[in-house]
């Protein structure tokens, strides 16, 4: 089912030209210019943060940053072959069991900004490293890209990774975030919500679609081996990963942005730039044979890819922003709260008399 209404929000809007806007700001203006910071603020307040708000606001992201010890003893206690998505969702619920008496604002601040230390270690754990705590003197983009990679990344790095961040904060009523406010519907509490929306997120037709794009590069390889690629796949009728969009047909400005900035991220590391042929030449050849366009998950995975960040954190980043989304739907849909509970359309059988199972 497509294309019903289920909800108004003020939050994010993509118009019917294709433009996206985060509370009445284009995209392109705030990818360009404004900080991760205050375009969390933006969405989750509604206006763009004066300095003293921005100040108050990332120090109280800075001084939550760190998860109880006893959350991270769940995470280590899964098996190491667990895929991070499932590690994450088990970390969200264990925060949540143990904030559970916090009140209510405090505890989607906590969400947000124990994200990325959630996101960062759980992708740690699966490669068999010990946990690492935030830092508190740097930006969300700096410090999750440094727990990530374990190094210190220089300023355009930093810049280009929260360019990312920001394409990923919100979209209106995706699959996640649709789950998100079914949950709050029923008035659980934000951790309950948010631990829905990841598993929603986890699945390839939604932010998975951004690690299985990047194994689908990393496999062609060259730009010539995009065309040939791709016939035999759709040949075989798969989907390939990373293209199409239930509301985007022709463009998806998030992608276009990404694209760019891969463009610049590559220039600025040096090297022979095949990555971005490769991907641009899968995207011409999905369009000469398909007409379908790349999305921003095609994108974003060989920025991240650019910035050494293991594969199987990409659906996890876009998790640690896309919270901020979540949290802000969660509380428009309890300001003018009515459970979801829609309808199905019954195509059962009917009359059926009932037969004792020995007699079946
Ligand atoms: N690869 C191959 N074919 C695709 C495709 C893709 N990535 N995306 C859409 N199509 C095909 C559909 O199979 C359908 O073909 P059909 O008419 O022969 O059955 C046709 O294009 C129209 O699809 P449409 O109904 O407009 O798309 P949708 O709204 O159902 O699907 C997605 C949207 C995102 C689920 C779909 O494009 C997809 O699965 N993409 C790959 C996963 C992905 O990148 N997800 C991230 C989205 S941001």
């Amino acid at each position: 089912m497509y294309g019903v209404a289920v909800a108004e929000t003020a939050i994010s809007r993509i118009a019917a030209d294709g433009s996206l806007s985060y509370r009445g700001y284009a995209i392109k203006d705030l990818f360009e210019r404004a900080s991760f910071e205050e375009c969390a603020f933006l969405i989750l307040e509604g206006h763009l943060p004066n300095r003293e708000e921005l100040d108050t606001f990332v120090s109280g992201l800075h001084s939550r940053r760190k998860v109880p010890k006893n959350v991270y003893r769940l995470m280590e206690e899964l098996p190491p072959t667990s895929d991070p998505m499932d590690i994450l969702r088990t970390a969200v619920s264990g925060v949540g069991a143990a904030e559970a008496l916090l009140p209510a604002k405090e505890q989607e601040y906590s969400l947000i900004a124990k994200m990325p230390t959630l996101v960062a270690n759980c992708c740690r754990i699966v490669r068999g490293m010990d946990a690492v705590e935030p830092r508190d003197d740097v930006n969300e983009a700096e410090n999750l890209l440094h727990m990530l990679t374990g190094r210190r990344p220089d300023s355009f790095e930093v810049w280009a990774f929260e360019r990312e961040l920001i394409l990923y904060l919100e979209h209106d009523l995706n699959a996640s975030t649709f789950t998100v406010r079914v949950v709050a519907s029923t008035l659980a509490d934000v951790y309950a919500a948010s631990t829905a929306g990841i598993a929603a997120l986890k699945g390839p037709l939604h932010g998975g679609a951004n690690e299985a794009s990047m194994r689908m590069m990393l496999e062609i390889g060259s730009p010539e081996g995009a065309m040939p690629y791709l016939k035999e796949k759709l040949s075989q009728g798969r989907k390939i990963m990373g293209f199409g969009h239930r509301i985007y047909k022709t463009v998806d400005p998030r992608a276009q942005l990404s694209k760019d900035m891969l463009k610049r991220l590559l220039a600025h590391k040096g090297g022979d730039g095949r990555l971005y042929r490769v991907a641009e030449e899968l995207e011409r050849a999905m369009w000469e044979l398909k007409r379908i366009p790349a999305n921003l998950d095609f994108y974003a995975a060989p920025v991240f890819y650019a910035l050494s960040i293991p594969i199987e954190a990409y659906t996890p980043i876009f998790a640690a922003s896309r919270s901020v989304g979540w949290v802000s739907h969660f509380n428009e849909q309890l300001a003018a709260n009515k459970l979801f509970r829609p309808d199905s359309i019954y195509v059962g059988q009917h009359e059926l008399t009932y037969v004792p199972v020995e007699q079946r």
